[in-house]
Formats: structure tokens, C-alpha cells, sequence
């Protein structure tokens, strides 16, 4: 390979789409677009690269005119579900629809801890806890690469909050980090050896995250020995030194122009080179890593495509929504059952017309097209992206459609007099409570927005079968919560979404999801109830201090005593389950196995979670464990758990080593984090492992 064909592998550049209109002229004609193209050496049949997003679906904000995809869920949901199979499901059908458009790197792989309830882009992650996130993204992963293409994990370290992420400083204990949102992409890199993985946009104790020796060289290189490469996130290269700490690849280098006045990996890469500054080592190490990635996915050697069944994957977004929406509260209202010519008020949400999703990158145009777009706007190069999107699944139509003998009336909920007034007429009322959320924007506080709460309010109090539907992507306030008689948790629910909602409220459906983050009361009991730096403009540098170490999400509720809305793992079923006869091994790791019973008269799923509680003498809650159970009125079934160890342990930086202290260690089982049950206890001996 010639120096200049080497280099021409380390620099991605976007299509032209909404982000950024103008077509680069390095991107030759007929070419498929999507966020990123890296030439290839034809010479040497090393193929080009061509990227696209992400995790819910193949994006095209403009990209290929005309091209749909399907619209999976928001991650969170399949979070929700704790299902690994429906994670593979949701990576192979990336993978083939991907490849299906010529695509060999898929940008998917969200695996951030959604540490922070205000984090705009929690929507396209996966949980709050390293174990949960680690194993589903690592599904994701491994579905995606069976097809031939590169996936990728994201974003690479602590990119938690989206407040000024580019002079973002995210501050935290570093034994704690690889406790907690290291310790999740350690265990999905493992599982799944992505072929690429992208360094987040922030700082990570006041190293840029994509040139920080300590994240690059030292934990993903050094300690994990990983051997794919390292992309920056789109405009994240502003220095062509980032090379020399683990950088393999400068993305959306039009980006890095407009940021930072230059294309680092470009000129000044080659001067580094010619001046000796750059070691020819690590050029021959930054391609040989693209292209050990590339032979390891088998990414140059493509057979036919493989086939995309379009109603299949269609039914991948239906079961994704189904199995993640989580049914909050119920005190018997749900599901539905009404006499014949019973009225049904459906009140706000766009519902009449579809269902919401989040934005920026990740945003998916449905294979129907979008049954509404509204530009939202606001500051910053992700302004131009953020708009309220519609996919056309409409819980109205879903609704009419399984409850034939009802007349259902929808309102808009615009005026609370007005929605109060149909929903007094009515014999229940479903309202919908919508917040826009997406990459570039944190929130600013719990609530939804658009004067939504005075709505519900006013519908509660109008009728007393009032029903809230939440489609969001990240924890909402519930002031009204006890004046309602069910809520439901529908996060984004993707391109299926309607029927996915209709069914789980007139009981088609069992709902089986449980919250794969904690709904907090209020921000006043999260580790930072102020989010520094919260609308201060575009620019300026911000530190955020993630205190709360690995004790994030519901460890952090365990820590101060504090009980949230509702628990990490919280989710109702229409029938009930049992736990018993709760076994535990020790040794080298806490072995458990218990029974899980159907006790009710339907069938349902339930997830049975294993908490550590105490680890030699210290109280210390962290999931060990889950099983999605499917079960018919009166099975049981026995279900095994064995601990990662790390889970046990504690990190020590000085030695390099997860540390397990030797004692007692217990366990309870759990219906969520804050709802434990049986308990017992073995003996761990002390050893030191891992790295
Ligand atoms: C996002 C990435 C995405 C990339 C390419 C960035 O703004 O942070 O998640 O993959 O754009 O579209």
C-alpha cells in the first residue's frame, strides 16, 4: 500500500442531507449516502466504506431521495423488554437493510448509560446499568455483523449529557467509570468485538474522549487488547495529534472544517508523517485496523444480499414495541372492558395521526413516510434537525379497529376546557402526553411540555377512567399521578407503535416491559439537580461532575435512601407471578437459581431480577442478572443466573485488576430495584482477576 492509499482510509466525509446540503466532491457518483464514505483501494480490493446511522433503523434525513426504512422502537424499549433475542432480531435486520443499500459500517450500538434523566439522547440507549446495557447491546452487535456489515459501539466514554457536547468536560472517578459505563461497553465489546468503536464528542476528565490516551490507549487498546479501530464522532477530530492518542479514523470531516477550521486527518496527518512527528507504526497500525476489521466481519467478500422481508421486519418493530412498553400503574382500569356502545375519548398526541420519535441522527423515515413533520427548531448545527416527527401508526385507528363495539372520539388536547369537555361525556378517556427529545438538546426539567399537564389534569377531573399513554424518551413528571387510574409507558414505540399501544390497553396484549431506567419523584433527588451549564450558548465549555461514580441510575435511590417515582425494573403485568425456593452458589461467583410461577389466569412474561445486596459486609445493590419468562396460567419454570464477578468486585486502577473482597455475599430476588423478595447468601473467596 502506498502512503497515499493508507491515508486515504483515515478520513470519512458525509453525503448531502438536511445536516449539511452541499455534496462533497471526494464522493463519486451513484454511490449510496449515508452519514460517512471512506474510498477503498480498488488496487488491492480493500472495498470502500460506507456508513450510515444507527441503532432504530437506517436513517435518511435526505440522503437518498425517496429511500424508507423500517422504524424500530426506541432503544430504551428494547431496554424495556430485557429481551436479548429481540436485540439480535433488531441487529440483523440493521445488518440486512443496511447491506441491502450497499451499506458495510453500521453506525448502531447506542451503549451510554442514561445517567441522567435530562440526557436528551437517552432515547437511543439502551438502560442505566452497565449489566442490562452490555448484554443487549452486545446482541445488537453480533446481529448486525452475522450480515457482513461493521457495527459500531457508541459513544465512547460518558457521553451521558448533550448540554455544549462539544466543550462538554464529563468528570468522574475513574475506577468508578469502569465500574459503571466502561464496564458496559467492556462487556458488549466482548461479547460481540464490534469492528468499530466511536469516541464521544465530550471530555472524559479533561481528556477529549476521541483523543485521550488514557480512554484509547490505555483501557480499549491496553487493558481490553481490542483490535478494530477508532472513529471519531462527526466532528470530533478538531487535531490531527489525536492520532498519536488512539485515534484510527477522522468522521464527518466537513464537520471538523466548520468546527474546527480544518480536516486534521488530511494535510496536516501527511505533514506529521513526512516530519516524522506521526511514526510510520502507527499509520501501519490505524489501517491495519480498519482493515483487520473489514476481513474479520467479512465485509470484502459479499456474496448476494441477503433477502429483506419487509413484513417481518415490520413484525421485529411490533414485538420490539409490544414486549417495551411498560405498564406504570394499573388499579384495574386495564384493560379496557366496556359494554357495547361504550365512548372512548382519545385525547392529544398527534394520535389521531401516528405516533412520535426522537431526533437527530437516529431519526428513521417509516416505510409509509411520516404522517407529520414539524419543524422545532433551535440553536446549534443540531437545530436544523430537530422536528416533531409522526410515524404513521395511529393509536385512533388502533383503537377503533379492536374495539369495534365503541365509538371512539379523539380531541386534540390543545385547551384543557375543551378535552375536559369530551372526555365528561365519555366512559373512559385516554390521554396522550408527547415530549420531543433528541441529540443536541438536554432537557431542562421533567415535565412535558405544550401545557400537557393541564390537560391530563383537567380530563382527570373531568373523568374518573382516565388513562395516561407516555411517549417520550426519558423520565417524565407525573404530577397528576394520583388522580389517574393507569399510565403507560410508551417511549418512542416506532413504526408499530399504535397497535402496539391499542393492544396492551384492550388487553390483546400482556404488557411485559419493566423500566430500564428509574423515573426519579423529582430532579431534586438525582445526583445533580442543577445541570450545569443548561442553555448557555453554543461554545461554551461546560463540566459536568458525575459524583454519583458507578452508583448510577437505581444505585445511586439504594445509596441515598431516596425513593423514586418508580424503580428500575418497576413494570405490572395482567396477571401474577411468584418467586420462590431461592438457591445460592458460591466459589468464584454467586451461582442462583429460583422458581418463577404464573399465578394468575392469563398468560404473560415475567423478567425475575437478581440484585447483589451485600458484598462482604458492605451494602451494595447492582443487578446481577434477568430472564425474560414466558409463562401460561399455573407454569413455573426454574431459571439459573450466574454473576459476572466484576459485578462483585470493585475496580482497582493502582493494580489494573477487578478485586473481589472475601465473605459473605447476599442476593435477593427482585420485581424491580426497589422491590425485593426472597434472599439468601453464600461464601466468595478473595481473588483479584480481569483487567
Ligand atoms: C452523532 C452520531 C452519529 C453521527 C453520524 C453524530 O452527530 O453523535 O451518533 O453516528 O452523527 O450521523
Amino acid at each position: 500500500m502506498t502512503d497515499e492509499e493508507r491515508r486515504s482510509l483515515l478520513v470519512s466525509v458525509m453525503g448531502a442531507s438536511a445536516f449539511l446540503p452541499e455534496p462533497d466532491p471526494r464522493i463519486p457518483d451513484g454511490v449510496p449516502m449515508g452519514a460517512g464514505y471512506v474510498p477503498g483501494v480498488p488496487r488491492l480490493g480493500v472495498p470502500a466504506l460506507l456508513m450510515t446511522d444507527a441503532s432504530l433503523g437506517i436513517t435518511n434525513p435526505g440522503y437518498r431521495p425517496g429511500d424508507t426504512a423500517t422504524a424500530l422502537p426506541a432503544s430504551l424499549a428494547t431496554g424495556a423488554s430485557f429481551n436479548p433475542a429481540l436485540a439480535r432480531a433488531a441487529g440483523e435486520l440493521l445488518g440486512r437493510e443496511a447491506r441491502a443499500r450497499g451499506f458495510n459500517v453500521l453506525l448502531g450500538g447506542g451503549a451510554n448509560l442514561t445517567r441522567d434523566p435530562r440526557n436528551g439522547r437517552n432515547f437511543e440507549y439502551l438502560s442505566e446499568d452497565p449489566l442490562l446495557t452490555g448484554v443487549l447491546a452486545a446482541e445488537a452487535i453480533a446481529g448486525t455483523q452475522a450480515m457482513g456489515v461493521i457495527s459500531t459501539i457508541k459513544h465512547y466514554s460518558l457521553n451521558c449529557n448533550e448540554t455544549n457536547r462539544h466543550w462538554l468536560d464529563a468528570v468522574i472517578d475513574p475506577d468508578a467509570h469502569r465500574e459503571s459505563d466502561l464496564l458496559a461497553f467492556q462487556i458488549a465489546i466482548e461479547r460481540a468485538q464490534p469492528g468499530s468503536v466511536m469516541g464521544g464528542y465530550n471530555k472524559v476528565n479533561g481528556e477529549y474522549a476521541c483523543g485521550s490516551p488514557t480512554l484509547l490507549g490505555g483501557v480499549l487498546k491496553g487493558a481490553w487488547e481490542y483490535p478494530g479501530w477508532v472513529m471519531s464522532d462527526w466532528g470530533a477530530t478538531p487535531r490531527w495529534e489525536y492520532a498519536l492518542a488512539g485515534l484510527d479514523q477522522e468522521s464527518g470531516a466537513q464537520i471538523d472544517v466548520t468546527l474546527w477550521g480544518g480536516e486534521p486527518f488530511g494535510a496536516p496527518l501527511a505533514a506529521a508523517l513526512a516530519s516524522g512527528e506521526l511514526p510510520r507504526e502507527r499509520l501501519a497500525d490505524m489501517v491495519r485496523r480498519i482493515l483487520r476489521s473489514i476481513y474479520a466481519v467479512g465485509a470484502d467478500a459479499w456474496g448476494p444480499a441477503p433477502d429483506v422481508d419487509m413484513d417481518r421486519h415490520a413484525g421485529v418493530a411490533l414485538e420490539t414495541a409490544r414486549q417495551g412498553i411498560v405498564l406504570l400503574k394499573n388499579d384495574g382500569v386495564l384493560p379496557l372492558a366496556l359494554a357495547d356502545g361504550a365512548t372512548v375519548a382519545v385525547i392529544g398526541g398527534y394520535a389521531h395521526l401516528g405516533v412520535p420519535s426522537g431526533t437527530g441522527s437516529s431519526a428513521v423515515t417509516p416505510p409509509a413516510g411520516h404522517a407529520g413533520t414539524i419543524g422545532i427548531g433551535g440553536p446549534g448545527i443540531m437545530g436544523a434537525a430537530r422536528n416533531l416527527f409522526l410515524l404513521p401508526s395511529s393509536p385512533v385507528d388502533e383503537l377503533r379497529r379492536l374495539l369495534p363495539g365503541a365509538t371512539v372520539e379523539f380531541d386534540p388536547g390543545m385547551s384543557p376546557a375543551e378535552s375536559a369537555a369530551l372526555a365528561r361525556r365519555a366512559d373512559v378517556a385516554i390521554v396522550f402526553g408527547i415530549r420531543i427529545e433528541g441529540e443536541g438538546f438536554d432537557l431542562h426539567d421533567l415535565a412535558l411540555p405544550w401545557g400537557q399537564d393541564a390537560v391530563i389534569e383537567a380530563v382527570a377531573e373531568a373523568n374518573p377512567n382516565t388513562v395516561v399513554v407516555l411517549e417520550n424518551g426519558s423520565p417524565v413528571a407525573l404530577p397528576w399521578h394520583d388522580r389517574v387510574r393507569a399510565i403507560v409507558e410508551a417511549w418512542y414505540p416506532g413504526q408499530a407503535g399504535g397497535q402496539a399501544i391499542a393492544e396492551i390497553v384492550c388487553g390483546a396484549v400482556n404488557p411485559s416491559g419493566r423500566l430500564p431506567l428509574t423515573f426519579p419523584a423529582d430532579l431534586a433527588q438525582t445526583p445533580r439537580p442543577e445541570l450545569p451549564g443548561l442553555g448557555r450558548p453554543w461554545g461554551e465549555p461546560v463540566t459536568i461532575r458525575y459524583d454519583e461514580g458507578a452508583d448510577a441510575g437505581y444505585r445511586w435511590y439504594a445509596r441515598t435512601g431516596a425513593a423514586p417515582r418508580y424503580a428500575f425494573g418497576h413494570g405490572l403485568s395482567y396477571t401474577t407471578f411468584e418467586h420462590r425456593d431461592l438457591a445460592v452458589e458460591g466459589g468464584e461467583t454467586i451461582t442462583a437459581a429460583f422458581t418463577v410461577t404464573n399465578t394468575g389466569t392469563r398468560a404473560g412474561a415475567d423478567v425475575p431480577q437478581l440484585y447483589l445486596t451485600e458484598a462482604a459486609g458492605e451494602r451494595r445493590l447492582r443487578l446481577l442478572g434477568f430472564e425474560r419468562v414466558e409463562l401460561a396460567p399455573g407454569e413455573s419454570r426454574r431459571v439459573t443466573v450466574t454473576a459476572d464477578p466484576r459485578l462483585l468486585a470493585r475496580f482497582d486502577g493502582g493494580a489494573g485488576r477487578w478485586q473481589l473482597a472475601g465473605g459473605t455475599y447476599r442476593v435477593a430476588l427482585g420485581r424491580s430495584a426497589a422491590d425485593l423478595g426472597p434472599e439468601a447468601g453464600a461464601e466468595l473467596g478473595t481473588r483479584t482477576f480481569g483487567r
